[in-house]
């Protein structure tokens, strides 16, 4: 009984983001006017949400190698971004795979995957657009990413898309609206915040129906892995490489950043918003409290 008002819950929820997703959608490749000039001394990135920023290092950079170390940053986070919506996207696919494909959820994950693919495209044409390289993660977190989509299953893989989603959301849509920032970069986040909203709601009703039917041990093993997950989200952001840019080496500007107690704050100011949700259906916790603590998304005491 309970099982068949799950699947009616789940299909109610499913049809209605298909109906909006079929009302509201981007095409970045006609919607972003790629070929606008980029603006002189415009910014990539808000200055306080700089890795550096506060530190040593950001001191002894100049106005200009501020603005260029943010497009770097802005590329990097990109770059993993579209990292992040792969993984995902074969994940989703996994479950497509297995369901039955007439059902509103299945065809919603299928959209979902469409709007993923339009987003990693978009992703990668700006941070081409802007004339950075393709950073995404480190060699050995690509590597290890790989494993993900094979031990990941239930709501902890939910969970970690949310925490890549949310995190990334809540930047953008701070970004989105600033005029400091360069129109192409705010038109971007304007496009994958707007649609990210279906999914975050997508994701969140799978944690909680997920997490509903599991025993103790699961559990434990489902708080271990979001906590992991969580942990490589936010220390991939930035990769070490973009420090070069400015001639900072990419290992002491990585450990400034880390040690950076206003970076540290940017990424608790990014999962302020899923934190709550993650505690409240009891993810977070042992044995993945060490996990949590080093990704800084714990809220301050
Ligand atoms: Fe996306
Ligand atoms: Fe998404």
């Amino acid at each position: 009984m309970t099982r068949t008002l799950d699947e009616a819950g789940r299909e109610k929820t499913a049809a209605r983001l298909l109906k909006s997703s079929a009302n509201k959608f981007y095409d970045p490749e006609v919607d972003v006017d790629w070929d606008a000039p980029l603006v002189e001394g415009k910014r990539y990135i808000p200055a306080h949400r700089s890795t550096l920023y506060g530190t040593e290092l950001w001191e002894r950079l100049s106005h200009e190698q501020r603005i260029e170390l943010g497009k770097h940053e802005l590329a990097s986070v990109a770059t993993n971004g579209l990292w992040f919506e792969i993984l995902l996207m074969q994940m989703l696919l996994k479950e497509v795979y297995n369901a039955d494909p007439t059902t509103n959820h299945a065809q919603y994950a299928l959209t979902e995957i469409a709007d993923e693919c339009r987003h990693s495209t978009m992703f990668a044409r700006m941070a081409e657009r802007v004339g950075c390289p393709p950073y995404g993660p480190v060699k050995w977190r690509r590597r290890l990413g790989k494993i993900l989509p094979v031990i990941g299953y239930g709501p902890a893989l939910y969970g970690s898309i949310l925490v890549a989603e949310e995190v990334l959301d809540r930047l953008q849509r701070e970004q989105m609206n600033d005029p400091e920032i360069q129109p192409l970069v705010r038109m971007v986040n304007r496009i994958h915040v707007l649609e990210e909203a279906r999914h975050v709601t997508f994701a969140r009703e799978e944690v909680t129906r997920g997490m509903a039917g599991l025993s103790p041990g699961e559990k434990a093993y489902q708080r271990l892995l979001i906590a992991v997950v969580s942990h490589e989200v936010t220390r991939s952001l930035v990769n070490p490489a973009v420090y070069k840019a400015v001639g900072i080496r990419p290992r002491d500007g990585y450990r400034a950043a880390m040690n950076n107690p206003y970076w540290q704050d940017t990424v608790r100011y990014a999962g302020e918003r899923i934190m709550p949700f993650l505690d409240e259906a009891g993810l977070v916790g042992a044995p993945g409290m060490r996990w949590w603590r080093r990704s800084f998304l714990l809220p301050n005491r």
